[in-house]
């Protein structure tokens, strides 16, 4: 191989899309200024239905203490008065902003931890202690948020419409007709995307096969309907094998008829009334009185555009009196769950990869050398070795982030390709040793040999 001519190096600055290129690679995960960018995008374009009322804890979450929570991409601080009322303030001292909930509560109040200024539950500044006046204008925001079936909603938009009547009905938790209990599970999605797990139960079949799936649930005919205030899925299985939760919920040897009945309400409350009967006992005509019936209930309140917090509770209209019943079901629907939400390979988390912007690179650069005629008596023989560097977007390192593993700042290669002539037909071997491939830390080092082969037809 000899060198007959050299090219100059080339450099090429691309934005693939559109987002700003900062030659020093800022690093979002890295960047202390990313809350807060993000919070007051939020507050700018706020992307979430404000005027609705969302579940912000559940009942034992609440004590007598400052509880931080996010909502709708908001940070509120959450705490029980003496008498058990519950109060929402926005977590930002008046002051200097420092979030309250890093505060202490006194009596019913909250100090502020950084210069001491006491903020009464409707949020208003009631004492300074460095001056003797107070200024009229020193308040936080409150917001409206009533306790009802075992939840605190909070109201995040006109506090002036704010109608306690227009709660998500959930009374199955706290009707004594009906026993059972749920957690809270943070999710790592648009609280779009559980909404879509809830409503299309098929995914049991496959996700859930050995509890509450069987082939069943995907292949049953179902019927939708709707109404100004609800969107109704309903879905009866007759006639089948029960799958294992629901055999050992109903006690009985035999066939099933089955239902799920999948309630939506705006913005994002999910009730499912399933259970099963002894086939040909009357369930799917009205009488259930053989079967075993429970309720699914479910509420998803966003906490970022990418993050969600998930109360679900699980109530059912049998033994009730058994409290080791409760909490077995309570774990079993958890593990359950959690089949939706493996740290790896999640439901939700994969959705969440189609989510919109999954083009991982938010800018680059290339350089290389190329020398043309490097075999003596073939003139487009050519060899050229190039290095690439390509910086991920802050959105495909946070989908890297929500696998499970850690992204890196950039993708980077080294290439190697001779290619030649022969009539019409160009030969390009091509060896490649990229960095980080994919964008993730842990993939250290992929070699990827290719061939081109490209037929001139003119
Ligand atoms: S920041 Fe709260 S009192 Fe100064
Ligand atoms: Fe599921």
């Amino acid at each position: 191989m000899t060198t007959r001519r050299a090219v100059v190096p080339i450099v090429i600055l691309n934005d693939r899309n559109g987002d700003l290129q900062t030659p020093h690679g800022a690093d979002a995960a890295d960047d202390p200024m990313e809350d807060t960018v993000t919070e007051s995008r939020s507050k700018a374009e706020p992307t979430f239905p404000m005027n609705a009322w969302y579940a912000a804890a559940y009942d034992v979450e609440l004590k007598r203490e400052l509880l931080p929570r996010t909502i709708c991409g908001r940070k509120l601080v959450f705490y029980r008065r003496a008498d058990d009322g519950i109060v929402a303030l926005e977590d930002a001292c008046w002051h200097r902003l420092l979030p309250l909930s890093k505060g202490r509560l006194e009596g019913d109040d909250v100090v502020c931890g950084y210069h001491g200024l006491v903020f009464n539950p409707d949020g208003r500044c009631v004492s300074m202690p460095s001056q003797e006046t107070i200024n009229p204008s020193a308040c936080v925001r409150r917001y409206p948020v009533v306790e009802r079936h075992r939840f605190a909603w909070v109201w995040m938009g006109d506090p002036a419409l704010a109608d306690p009547a227009t709660i998500p009905d959930m009374h199955w938790n706290h009707d004594p007709a009906w026993a059972g209990d749920g957690r809270l599970i943070p999710v790592k999605c648009d609280y779009r995307l559980v909404l879509d797990n809830l409503m299309d139960l098929t995914h049991e079949t496959f996700v859930h096969a050995s509890s509450i799936g069987n082939r069943a649930v995907a292949e049953a005919p179902f019927d939708t309907t709707h109404n100004d205030r609800f969107v109704t899925v309903t879905r009866w299985m007759r006639d089948i094998e029960p799958p294992p939760f629901w055999a050992k919920q109903l006690g009985k040897p035999g066939r099933v008829d089955r239902w799920q009945i999948i309630r939506f309400e705006a913005p994002c409350t999910i009730t499912i009334d399933v259970g099963v009967a002894p086939t040909g006992t009357g369930a799917p005509e009205g009488d259930r009185s053989q079967g075993v019936n429970g309720f699914v209930l479910n509420t998803i309140t966003p906490e970022t555009d990418r993050t969600c917090h998930y109360f679900w509770a699980f109530c059912r209209n049998y033994r009730l009196g058994e409290q080791k019943l409760t909490t077995d079901l309570r774990e079993g629907v958890t593990r359950i769950f959690g089949e939706d939400d493996a740290p790896r390979g999640s439901a939700f988390v994969r959705l969440g990869l189609s989510d919109g912007d999954t083009s991982p690179f938010r800018g680059g650069w290339q350089a290389g050398l190329r020398w043309d005629q490097v075999v003596a008596g073939r003139p487009d023989s050519a060899f050229s070795i190039g290095l690439h560097q390509g910086w991920l977007s802050k959105k495909y390192r946070a989908n890297i982030r929500d696998t499970g593993a850690a992204p890196g700042k950039a993708e980077s290669g080294l290439e190697i390709t001779y290619s030649d002539t022969i009539g019409r037909l160009t030969v390009q071997p091509d060896l490649q040793f990229v960095h980080h491939p994919g964008g993730e830390r842990g993939r250290k080092t992929a070699i990827v040999a290719g061939m081109r082969f490209t037929i001139d037809l003119d």
